[in-house]
């Protein structure tokens, strides 16, 4: 796809990546994404923000064939998927120089091994002259590296956000209008790299907040026309408040945790309480994390293998713990043949979840009528938990 007009000033270049299905070996991508690079002319120079990843390097090299000088590329996140294609930019412009934060020089350096001579750091605040224009550089740390920035250019109150604000949609749209499902897909982003920095990621919307945005421009997914969807949708993310919904992963071997997560939801759901469930042998832990964005409570759900929870529970109970979710109360369902250590391996894999343990019911074979009422006590305790919430 050629480059695309924003405004006199301003285009949108980079590359959709449509059939990509995997980001880092680890993130499932439903939807493809796009590695947006924006181009800003002024009249004394001119600025190439962020680059493509490194397997579409062509396509930003085609669209570039069009510009015939670049005086700055701005790098505002070193990770490949925008930097990547620094090395194939600075050879087409040999005057060009790359700006970055503090903080990235190095991981340029490191990453790419870009030459220092051709990289310059700028402060927080700090701004750039492109003649009739200028660009104006604000730090937002960890979203989701330590040395992200956005540039505003305040002329046509641009903010280009990188990661901040992005989803991975392939799509030809340019702009996000007010679609829920652009939002939803940035959901799912904020929840598998922005929320274990939560607390960081507040100031930093809280920063954006004082800048007049006609446009957020991120570099995945869709432009936002309209800024205020986006930025009330993190602020309801980063809030501290939880939704009255309970997140179960699970995994059953032979039907008996299946049998007791089934009971529970019937439980919780004549309650009031919202569940989603994900059984982890076909879930998208993309949908995993986004659940746990404002959930009150996750119960793990878990068969017992060789005396500890199958591997995938494992797998998926430290993923949640390294997502650092805003979750108050957790519980640990599940079976066993003779013998368990499940909720005590379970209970270790979760340090960095700030919640209240409840009861856990671990049944031995196919749960009896015993295990029935232990859910059901379970389900009560939760539902008393939700209500003190509100
Ligand atoms: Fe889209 Fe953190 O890279």
């Amino acid at each position: 796809m050629r480059a695309r007009k924003i405004n006199d000033r301003v285009s949108l270049a980079g590359a959709v990546d449509w059939n990509r299905r995997l980001f880092d070996s680890l993130i499932p991508l439903p939807e493809g994404t796009s590695y947006n690079a924006y181009i800003v002319r002024g009249s004394e120079a001119t600025a190439l923000i962020d680059t493509a990843d490194p397997a579409m390097a062509s396509i930003l090299k085609s669209q570039l064939e069009e510009v015939d000088r670049i005086d700055y590329v701005i790098s505002q996140h070193a990770e490949q998927d925008h930097a990547g294609a620094l090395p194939d930019v600075l050879a087409l412009y040999p005057e060009a120089v790359v700006i970055c934060s503090v903080k990235a020089k190095d991981m340029l350096i490191d990453h790419l091994h870009l030459p220092a001579s051709r990289v310059r750091t700028v402060a927080d605040g700090e701004t750039l002259s492109l003649g009739d224009c200028s660009l104006t550089f604000v730090y937002t740390p960890w979203v989701h590296w330590p040395e992200t920035m956005c540039t505003y250019l305040p002329e046509d109150r641009i903010l280009f956000s990188c990661d901040f604000f992005g989803s991975h949609l392939a799509t030809s749209r340019m702009y996000a209008g007010e679609d829920p499902h652009v939002c939803e897909a940035a959901k799912r982003y904020y929840a598998e790299i922005m929320m274990p920095f939560r607390k960081i990621v507040k100031n930093n919307v809280a920063k954006v907040q004082k800048l007049d945005c006609a446009l957020i421009a991120p570099s995945h997914g869709p432009i936002y026309d309209k800024p205020r969807m986006i930025i009330d949708a993190y602020v309801s993310w980063l809030s501290d408040a939880v939704a009255n919904k309970v997140v179960i992963p699970y995994i059953s071997m032979h039907g008996s945790t299946e049998i007791m997560v089934n009971h529970l939801i019937d439980s919780l759901a004549h309650k009031g309480i919202e569940v989603q469930l994900f059984d982890l042998t076909v879930t998208d832990i993309g949908a995993l994390a986004m659940a746990l964005v404002d959930a009150a409570t996750i119960v793990i759900g878990t068969p017992t293998v060789h005396f500890g929870p199958h591997p995938n529970v494992f797998a998926a109970t430290h993923l949640a713990n390294s997502l650092k979710p805003k979750v108050r109360y957790a519980a640990i369902i599940g079976s066993y043949g003779w013998g368990t250590q499940a909720v005590e391996q379970l209970s270790a894999l979760i340090p960095n979840l700030k919640v209240e343990v409840l009861d856990s019911v671990m049944c031995k074979g196919l749960p009896r009528k015993e295990d029935f009422e232990a859910l059901d006590r379970l389900a009560e305790k939760i539902h008393e938990k939700h209500a003190a919430l509100s």
